[in-house]
């Protein structure tokens, strides 16, 4: 618990800035329901992994390898389903959403919480800037290709960022997704986020009237392993203020599992959340047409890059 959490009072569900993964699903049994994760060999992905197992869930637990997925996966126990995922290859993430149909089970959850953030120098895979191509293509790719293994109120819970207020002026910079025309670490990290929460809103949209529901949010500020790209003074910042401001990994991992399994949020559906509580996002968050253009965007480069 953080020395924050004790000043920070509970929101209308009932949770808040304190509560954790262990609170959010206390009493709650997850035996027969099946939820996809990634990223979850690390950070708050990992705390997702070990709190829903722990009450039941069957959890197909995607890592960049299988390797790093089956070390998650021995280290938490519960039954689990280890499976490789690279992002940023969408090979990897077609076979990955195949396997997933191969098991033959309806998902109750797909949890997007793999992420990087805030490279310091310009990356690019398949000509993208790969902030936006990890954190976002690679899990459009992989939220479209299973809708249809989504279960009938199956929840698709993307984790963006309270970064996405860092997205540039205009937001998406559909004229430059290839980071050429400009890069700047944040802002970048900031787009790909703001890309995660217009995906979860026209995700929403797109599934109205379906049962499905798709949600997006922020964990709060944690000490993980995120911070791998940031210069090592503000590393050691964050490590010593870690115990006294920012969230612990259970804090951190709650609004997600709130989002993938709490009976409160059956139907709830196009709504951004913090510390389990629905929250407002930032104006582009709110944009409609940018949602509807980053989707149609977003198939094109899926088409593109999976030929
Ligand atoms: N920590 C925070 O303060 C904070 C704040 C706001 C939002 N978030 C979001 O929370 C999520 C989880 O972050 P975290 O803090 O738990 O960070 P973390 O400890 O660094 O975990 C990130 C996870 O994403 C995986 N990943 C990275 N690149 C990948 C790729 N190309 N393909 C597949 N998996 C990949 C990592 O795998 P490897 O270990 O193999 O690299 C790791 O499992 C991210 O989406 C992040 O943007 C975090």
């Amino acid at each position: 618990m953080s020395l924050v959490s004790m000043f920070k009072g509970k929101g209308p569900s009932g949770f808040g800035y304190g509560s954790t993964a262990e609170d959010v699903t206390e009493g709650l049994d997850l035996s027969g329901r099946t939820i996809l994760l990634t990223g979850c060999n690390s950070g708050i992905g990992k705390e997702t992994l070990r709190v829903l197992g722990k009450r039941g869930a069957h959890v197909i637990a995607a890592a960049r390898t299988v390797e790093k997925a089956q070390a998650a996966c021995d280290d938490v126990g519960g039954q689990t389903t280890p499976v490789a995922c690279e992002l940023s290859e969408p090979a990897s993430v077609q076979a990955c959403a195949r396997q997933v149909i191969e098991l033959g089970r309806p998902l109750d959850a797909i949890v997007c919480n793999a992420g990087i953030m805030a490279l310091p120098k310009l990356n690019q895979k398949h000509g993208y800037e790969l902030q936006f191509f990890t954190n976002h293509i690679g899990h459009f790719i992989l939220v479209t290709s299973l809708l249809d293994t989504l279960a009938d109120n199956g929840r698709v819970v993307m984790v963006s960022s309270g970064a996405h207020n860092g997205a540039p002026p205009e937001g998406i910079q559909f004229d430059n997704l290839s980071g050429e025309r400009g890069y700047s670490p944040w802002a970048n990290y900031g787009q790909s986020k703001l890309a995660n929460l217009l995906f979860a809103n026209q995700l929403s949209k797109r599934l109205a009237g379906t049962g499905k529901t798709a949600n997006s949010l922020h964990p709060g500020v944690i000490h993980t392993n995120l911070t791998r790209s940031m210069n090592p003074i503000a590393r050691v910042a964050m490590s010593i203020g870690a115990p006294l401001v920012l969230k612990s990994a259970g804090e951190g991992a709650a609004t997600q599992c709130y989002l993938a399994v709490h009976p409160s949020i059956e139907g709830v559906s196009g709504k951004y959340f913090a510390d389990c509580n629905e929250s407002r996002s930032s104006s582009h968050g709110r944009d409609e047409a940018m949602a509807e253009r980053l989707w149609e965007v977003s198939e094109k480069i899926a088409a593109e890059v999976t030929a």
